[in-house]
């Protein structure tokens, strides 16, 4: 599909801009030039291909032509936005799983805490929120997101963090990279009215995944800590309890499964 002819399809929306790339290295760093540019809020980079996207904690991520959905929005955030300026991603992270709800075919769609989307229990969407301050503000946040839609778009013999699928593959039909792209930007304007609200929370909390479930959370020193998920707090952590019923939150980390042995 070429997605170059219809970026047009997204007009209707309230977007600061649109610039499209067959290829580009990382659309979040084509996306941070743009905004220290002066790109208005809700600009749109979307790119065909990625040569050097970036997933979290310095990792890869693969975007082979044809196959992914693959963009950042840049994001200029109200005053009143700021205070849930680190929710930013769940909102991405809702309005990808509202997008993937609405694909045919019923499929478990769920947020992997902090910023993956699974779709019967692989991860199919992954999310890279990037700032830039002024002093104790966030000026701008870049929200990456990439969702694997067509079967190339999983990297095989790589070592995931997750196993992973794609859209397409799991819908058991095609997908219109346009038409998903038009719909999780649909759900970006309607969660982002509900931003730190209650029903924010407790739309993501209930597409939460593991509820209930025993989990591994690896902070970025290296440490673990294990736990079962209980919920979400206002912020955005996440709630789990230990062993003993203990209650403890994590503010950022990794998810990983303890029966996997990860
Ligand atoms: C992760 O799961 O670690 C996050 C992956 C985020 C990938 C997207 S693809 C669009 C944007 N550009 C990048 O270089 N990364 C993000």
């Amino acid at each position: 599909m070429d997605l170059d002819q219809h970026v047009a399809a997204l007009s209707d929306l309230p977007l600061g801009g649109v610039r499209y790339f067959p290829q580009a290295g990382s659309t979040n760093d084509l996306a941070m030039d743009w905004a220290n540019q002066g790109a208005k809020d809700l600009s749109l980079i979307v790119a065909d291909e990625q040569t050097a996207g970036r997933g979290r904690n310095g990792r890869t991520w693969y975007s082979q032509p044809g196959t992914s959905l693959t963009f950042s929005l840049i994001v200029k955030p109200t005053l009143l936005e700021h205070r849930s300026i680190g929710l930013f991603t769940a909102l991405a992270a809702l309005a990808v799983v509202q997008a993937v709800r609405s694909l045919p075919g019923k499929m478990d769609t769920k947020i992997k805490w902090p910023n993956d989307v699974l779709v019967n229990q692989h991860k199919v969407c992954g999310i890279l929120t990037e700032t830039t301050w002024i002093g104790d503000r966030v000026e701008q946040l870049v929200i990456g997101v990439g969702i694997n839609v067509c079967k190339g778009s999983v990297p095989s013999g790589e070592i995931l963090n997750f196993p992973a699928s794609s859209l397409e593959e799991l819908a058991h039909s095609q997908i219109d990279r346009m038409v998903l792209l038009h719909s999780v930007l649909l759900g970006f304007l309607f969660w982002r009215q509900h931003l730190g609200k209650r029903s924010f929370l407790d739309a993501w909390e209930s597409s939460l995944a593991f509820m209930g479930e025993q989990v591994k959370i690896w902070s970025l020193h290296g440490s673990a800590q294990l736990g079962t998920i209980i919920g979400l707090e206002e912020n955005g952590n996440l709630l789990l309890k230990d062993a003993l019923g203990n209650k403890f939150s994590v503010s950022d980390g990794e998810l990983h499964l303890d029966h996997l042995g990860q």
